[in-house]
Order: C-alpha cells, then structure tokens, then sequence
C-alpha cells in the first residue's frame, strides 16, 4: 500500500478559519461553546458542516440517531470505506476543539484531496455523531454506541434531559431524525483526530499522541432521599440531610480512586439538590459519580467500594439511596494496523510522538467495537477541556490534521 508522500499537507488556515466559524455558533458566556446535542444551536451547526460538506461535493447522509455521515466516493464500488470524525455537540461551558476538530480535521482531509487533485480507492465518511457529550442527555457517546449495537435505538430515544425532555422527540424537533437505519454501515477503518483533553503532550513538548487504548469509565447515578424540613427549627439530630449524604459520598469517592493511583479517577461532576433553598434542608438529592480506570479490575473494585460506602453513609444520616448506572464502558485496546497508520504518518511528517492512553470518552471507543479504529491526539493549552477556556494552537490542530490525512489516505490507498 502506497503511503502519501510526506510533502502532502493539510491547509492549516483553512481548518483553522472553520474551527472558528464553527465556534460562533452557539457561543458560551467565556470564550467558548455552548452548542448542546439537540438544542436549536446543535441544528445550525449541523446545517452549517452539511453546506461545507456539499460544497466539497460530498453526498450527505442522516441516521435515524441523527449522525450525519459524507461521503465522498472512492475508486472501487465494492471495496468499504474509511470513516473519519468526531461530534460537533459541546458541554454546556464546552471549548471550540473538543470534538470538533476531529469533525472538521476530516473534511480537510477531504478538502485537501480535492485540492491534490487525489482519487483514493476506498470512498471517504466524515462523520458527526450525535451526543458524544452526554451532559444533556446520558450516556456520553449515545448514537455511536447504538450504532455498535451497545444500546438499544429505543432506549436512546426515551432518554430524558433535566427538564424531562425526550431525545427521540428533541432530535425529530431539531429536525435531524434521518431515514437510515443505525448501524448497518460497514468500515474498512475509523479514524478520530481529538485534543488530548490533558497535559502529558504540552508538558513533554510532543507534537502528536498515538493513541493506543482508553480507559474504562462508569457513571453510577445516585439519587438520596432524606427529609426536607426548616433549617431553622430542627434539631440536629433528627435531620435527615440528603445534602449532608452527597457531600460524604463525595469525598469517599474521591478516596477510592486516591487508593488506586496513579492511573484511577473519580469525581462528582453532576448535582442537584432539591428544593434548593437556603432554608430548607435538602430533602432529595441526585448526582453522579464518574470513576474511570484503564484496567477492568480496578474500575469495578472501585465500583464495589463505592457501591458500599454508599450503603454505610446512608444508614449512618438515615436517608435512603437508590444507583442506576447510566454510563459504562470497558477499557479499549485500538486496532493494531489502525494505531501502526497514525504512527507511521507522524514519523513519515517528522512530528514528534508518543503513544498515550485516552482519558475521556470517544466515539472510537465504541466504534472500535465493530470496526478496527485508532485515534489521533493533539496537545492542548494546560491540558485544559470541558472548560470554555479550552485552546489550542493552529500548528498544534494542523500537525493533527496532517497526520489524520496521512493515515486515513493511507488506509484508503491513492490511486495512480
Ligand atoms: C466524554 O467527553 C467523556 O469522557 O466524558
Ligand atoms: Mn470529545
Ligand atoms: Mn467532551
């Protein structure tokens, strides 16, 4: 298999000028986005990537989960295609990276063949999942984890938001509920181009991640029930604080994945507390607890112990507690070739790289279930994301990109 020759680039201020185009949609009160999956600003920016995809003459296509997938056609009918993408959805104080750089890294990979005048075998898919972030509705990573036959369609469409909003409703009102069937596309590979979402690549100066596997993740939902009363006129001893519950079970979370260093993580991202008042002790509280690890073993030792330290917390205040799992996914080993293609490119274009172990979440970690997948990792400003002050450089996105061209073309082998 040919691989492209190393003074084929990507146009870095081409990817640039989209990121930054795409950032004004659904800007956040800091510098960065709040493009949430299925809100009126997630709509206008799908409409905004389809315009861009059908100028570069790709056919644009809509799952019934709302992914959006566009293709540009290959040289050989019967061979399958090489996917490449991410999600354009943000955190609600998201960045203008996280995601959307692997999304519009695609299309320039698509953008500069056109320009290079490349034909490739094997047809090309950019693809935008739905929901990767799972901050409105969870889990994280919802459409692609349908698509890999993870989660059932249904089940995803009767997941509720805090306002009790349905996705199956949300996404046909937004208008991006498509005709095709979830999951019945093949790949020859998937490749994502991500920001490292942490510091090991800026402090060691490393142009290019490698990304080899992906930690383990659980969200164990918890929701307490005490007693709302004055807090005023009750006698301490006969309170039964809810709140008082989520603050233990936070810092006993924080402890077991402290056991467990260096690798384990733990905190408490989510909560509510109701009625939310200041005078009124908080009667009922619902939070979740996000614990990850890169060994199985260790995920769910931490899973058991905090599943009991609950259950002492709770009997000690007198409060009761219900868990539902509402995220979980194994540690990922990517695809062996799929890894070798990123390396080779980084080496062919003279970045610096490394091989790393993803934090977060990805869309790859469930496609890599149903199709040989590897990721691509570029540093990002103090290793900071899920933050509106998320940042990158342009030469840090376009050394990504580059390497993102080289081994989704490799993959998808040029034609003579
Ligand atoms: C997804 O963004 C995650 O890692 O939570
Ligand atoms: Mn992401
Ligand atoms: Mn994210």
């Amino acid at each position: 298999m040919a691989a492209p020759g190393e003074n084929l680039r990507i146009n870095p201020d081409r990817l640039w000028d989209s990121l930054m185009e795409m950032a004004k949609i659904g800007p956040g009160v800091a510098g960065g986005n709040n493009r949430q999956t299925l809100t009126d600003e997630d709509g206008e920016g799908r409409h905004l990537f389809k315009r861009w995809c059908e100028a570069a003459g790709l056919e644009v296509a809509v799952d019934r989960m709302g992914t959006m997938f566009a293709r540009r056609e290959g040289t050989d009918p019967d061979v399958l295609p090489v996917y490449v993408g991410s999600h354009l959805d943000t955190q609600p104080t998201g960045g203008k990276f996280d995601g959307v750089l692997g999304v519009l890294g695609g299309l320039e990979v698509i953008r500069t063949l056109d320009d290079l005048g490349i034909r490739t075998k094997h047809p090309i898919v950019v693809t935008n999942w739905t929901n990767e972030e799972g901050t409105r509705f969870a889990p994280a990573m919802l459409a692609s984890g349908v698509f890999a036959g993870v989660h059932e369609q249904d089940w995803a469409y009767d997941r509720k938001d805090a306002k009790g909003k349905r996705f199956g409703d949300e996404l046909e009102r937004i208008g991006w509920k498509g005709d095709e069937p979830v999951g019945e596309r093949r790949m020859k590979a998937f490749f994502e181009l991500h920001i490292e979402q942490g510091p090991i690549l800026e402090d060691e100066g490393i142009d290019i991640g490698v990304v080899t596997h992906g930690q383990g993740l659980k969200w164990l939902q918890v929701t307490l029930t005490g007693k709302e009363s004055h807090t005023g006129s009750t006698p301490m001893p006969k309170r039964r604080n809810a709140g008082l519950g989520m603050a233990r079970i936070t810092e006993m979370a924080h402890e077991v994945a402290m056991d467990y260093q260096p690798d384990a993580v733990g905190a408490i991202g989510h909560m509510e507390v109701y009625p939310n008042s200041r005078n009124i002790i908080a009667g009922r509280t619902v939070f979740t607890i996000d614990i990850r690890s890169p060994e199985k073993e260790v995920l769910d030792a931490m899973d058991q112990r905090i599943r009991e330290g609950i259950e002492l917390i709770c009997e000690a205040l007198d409060i009761k507690y219900e868990i539902e799992q509402v995220g979980h996914f194994d540690p990922v080993t990517f695809d062996e070739t799929c890894v070798k293609a990123v390396r080779d490119a980084a080496e062919r274009l003279g970045y610096t790289h490394r091989n790393i172990v993803s934090g977060a979440g990805h869309d790859a970690c469930w496609i890599n279930r149903v199709a040989p997948t590897a990721m691509v990792f570029c540093p990002c400003v103090d290793g900071l994301s899920h933050n509106e002050a998320e940042d990158i450089s342009k030469e840090w996105a376009a050394a990504g990109a580059d390497v993102l061209f080289h081994a989704v073309v490799e993959t998808a082998e040029i034609v003579p």
